[in-house]
This record gives structure tokens, sequence and C-alpha cells, in this order.
């Protein structure tokens, strides 16, 4: 993540997650900080079983009253989180499993979460993701009014 941490250094990038996304979780967070970015950890905080609505909850929160910049939202498989925050109006959260999509996820839907699936995901797939996912600029133009149509 050369350059990211100059690129992003005033940002605050959200976490958030279930007990199947907390291990995943931990390792992107510790990614992030030893890149010099920081991080508002919104739990789970242990492996302990617990609801991932409530987490998703939590990312709306904090990006609604503008804690966090951005956003990581992982469970189990990045699916129960998705549907979750999908229906929160300021979080447009992509589910990636590649650096394509993580790309794509800014570039044209302007996504403001990324999520992760903690069971689904090796760990270095999600780092290339993530610095992706934070170093790309939505492209606006023709994806501005089909994002807009959204709301
Ligand atoms: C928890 O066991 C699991 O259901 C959750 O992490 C997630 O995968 C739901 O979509």
């Amino acid at each position: 993540m050369g350059g990211l941490s100059q690129r992003m250094s005033q940002k605050i990038i959200a976490m958030a997650a279930d007990h199947g996304g907390y291990e995943l979780k931990s390792i992107l967070k510790e990614t992030l900080e030893a890149k010099g970015l920081s991080v508002l950890d919104l739990g789970t905080h242990g492996p302990q079983s617990v609801d991932y609505p409530d987490y998703a909850d939590a990312m709306a929160e904090a990006i609604r009253g503008g804690r966090a910049d951005k956003g990581v939202l992982l469970c189990g498989t990045g699916i129960g989180i998705s549907i979750a925050a999908n229906r929160h109006p300021e979080l447009r959260a992509a589910l990636v499993h590649d650096a394509f999509g993580a790309r794509l996820a800014r570039q044209h839907n302007d996504a403001n979460v990324i999520v992760f699936g903690g069971r689904t995901i090796g760990s270095e797939v999600a780092k290339d993701c993530l610095e992706l996912f934070l170093s790309t600029a939505f492209e606006g133009g023709r994806h501005a009014g089909r994002v807009a149509k959204i709301k």
C-alpha cells in the first residue's frame, strides 16, 4: 500500500464484523494501521457468536454521523451483512471477491463500504481488494445518474 497512506491519511475507515468475519477484520485492521491509516473499530471484539445486522447498523450510524469516511464490513459469507447494510440509505455496500470487483465498486457504484466473507476470501486477496477500494475514485459521468437513481 505504497502511496495509500498519503492519499488516505485524513480519512477514517470504520470496520465491523460478526464472529464469522472477526478474524479477517483483525488482519485487515492491522494492515491499515501499519500503513498509518485511522481505523474506527466497531466490533465485534471476540469470536463469540453475535448477530451481523447489529454491526451493519453500527456502520450506518458511524457513516451517518460523519465518524468515518468509508467502511469495511465482514461476516462469514459477506452476504448477510451486505443485505443488512444496504437497507441503510447512507450505505452502498459492495460484496467483493476479487480486485476487479473492488475497483469497479468504486469507479461505477461509488460504494462507500466494502464487504468481505471471512470464510470465503483469503486474507492476501482481501488486502489487495481493500487497497484498491480505498485508492480508487468514483468515475461519475454516466454512473452518477445511475447511483442517484438508487436513492
Ligand atoms: C454466522 O454463522 C453466519 O451466518 C454469518 O456470519 C454470515 O455468513 C451470514 O450471512
